[in-house]
């Protein structure tokens, strides 16, 4: 354990069992669950998609996080050093420090788009706060929207706005910076969150949104939507990339790992869940289709706020809480380079500004993807037709990324380490929950994985 803390030595926690929550119940909830859950649910047909998902969140990305949590605790360092750590324990000669590697990678290109979509729920906070949708008609609503997607310059100031905001968070100690955040910024989202769930059942068509969720409908079961399903529940837990891992390194002893496990699961599910409920009402009221992808809930949900009183003031607090479940989720993401580049000797600050500029670097792909390149497709002539970069960042990261790692993780965890061992860094009695969890861990999540890639080569 010797000292990432610098002066105090000590490696650093999280200051209580509910601020561990909270904390990494921030990095699930985010765009993905808001933004990410409706625009995919929404281009795959609804239902059928939204059952998959389910399915999938339960067998292999909800285990595979607690998996994640799991060698976070038992590595107490940035997810490579973690990864070497924890392989050495186990004595396997696997170099594992590449599966950290390659979940650093992941959270800069998750960042550099995510960025991006967090940046135009600012500037539409900022559109909101000049007493903007109040009275708006629907085309000037979907002219926003096409209006800041023309505009490069435009989105990339929102995006390294919107980057800086989040180094400077990360730039703190974890319990001053990490910590304050997510105590004041998730209990705050979901409360608006349900206020809107519970106006959108009042004023939009939810029979045919709960329809649409849930109920069935003739769809075909490709590949494609499974790894979209997979991808998404992923994405949505944020499993995968280390970020989770290097919250799990933070998390005090007297934490229960599958329970908190649960909660933040059922915390993340259920805000989705919410997000759907919110918006799809809207979407079928109004004349948007569910399809139109990224931009979905930047069209549907400022429509609501034309209509209500004190409309531009609903937007600017949703807005806002939008780019906060935004901001804790980035935090996590900018956490393990930041962690990695601190045992190299680099300040926080250093380490947080650095890689946040990296991310806005990169952030360009999304951008142009966005405006000029709108219709360029750069790896067609692989068989990616149709994919602008914006779509390979997003799916490579989701779809083949997070996977990846979490069958890893899976192999580590199931495989690698001794069952003992394992049992007493949860810690856990031998019961049927821990049974349960470690034959899913051993047999489903990496066979179900293995399965997938398998039948979106080959299918
Ligand atoms: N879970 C976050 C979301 O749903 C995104 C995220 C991905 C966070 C990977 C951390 C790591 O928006």
């Amino acid at each position: 354990m010797a000292g990432s803390d610098g002066a105090k030595g000590a490696y650093p926690s999280f200051s209580s069992r509910i601020a561990f929550i909270i904390v990494t119940a921030g990095s699930a909830v985010g765009l993905g669950n808001v933004w990410g859950f409706t625009y995919v649910a929404g281009q795959n047909g609804g239902g059928g998609f939204v059952l998959i998902y389910l399915l999938a969140l339960a067998f292999v990305a909800a285990p595979a996080f607690m998996a994640e949590l799991l060698i976070g605790r038992m590595g107490k360092a940035s997810p490579p050093t973690a990864f070497t750590k924890v392989g050495q324990m186990a004595n396997s000669r696997f170099p594992w420090a590449s599966v950290g590697w390659m979940g650093l990678m992941g959270t800069i290109l998750v960042l550099s788009f995510y960025a991006v979509i967090a940046g135009q729920a600012l500037y539409y906070g900022l559109v909101a706060a000049e007493g903007g949708f109040a009275g708006w008609t629907e085309a000037q609503i979907t002219g926003l929207d096409a209006g800041f997607r023309a505009a490069p310059g435009w989105m990339l100031f929102w995006a390294a706005l919107f980057m800086a905001l989040t180094a400077v968070i990360v730039s703190f100690d974890i319990r001053t910076g990490l910590e304050k955040a997510g105590k004041v910024m998730m209990p705050a989202l979901l409360l608006i969150l349900l206020g809107l769930m519970v106006y959108a059942g009042q004023t939009g068509d939810m029979a045919q949104a709960v329809d649409f969720l849930f109920g069935f409908h003739q769809m075909t079961l490709t590949p494609r939507l499974f790894l979209e399903a997979v991808g998404q529940a992923f994405f949505t837990l944020g499993v995968g990339v280390g970020g989770i891992m290097t919250y799990g390194s933070y998390m005090g002893r007297d934490v229960n790992l599958p329970r908190a496990t649960l909660w933040i699961v059922a915390m993340d599910l259920f805000v989705a869940l919410a997000a759907g409920l919110a918006i799809f009402p809207l979407v079928f009221s109004s004349g948007v289709s569910a399809a139109a992808g990224p931009g979905l809930v930047f069209m549907t949900l400022p429509l609501i706020f034309t209509e209500i009183p004190g409309g531009a003031v609903v937007a600017f607090v949703f807005f806002l809480l939008l780019a906060f479940a935004a901001i804790t989720s980035s935090i996590s993401l900018l956490s393990p380079t930041v962690a990695r580049l601190e045992e190299a000797g680099w300040s926080r600050r250093k380490g947080a500004f650095t890689m946040a500029a990296l991310a806005v670097v990169i952030s360009l792909f999304t951008i142009m993807s966005f405006a000029g390149w709108r219709d360029f497709y750069p790896l067609e002539a692989l068989g990616f037709e149709g994919m602008t970069a914006f779509d390979l960042i997003r799916e490579g990261v989701s779809n083949f990324v997070l996977p990846v790692s979490g069958f890893a993780y899976a192999v580590l965890v199931g495989w690698v380490l001794s069952r003992p061992s394992v049992r007493e860094a949860l810690p856990m009695q031998e019961g049927m929950g821990f049974k349960l969890w470690y034959a899913i861990i051993r047999y489903i999540t990496p066979l179900a994985i293995a399965a997938l890639f398998v039948n979106a080569v080959f299918g």
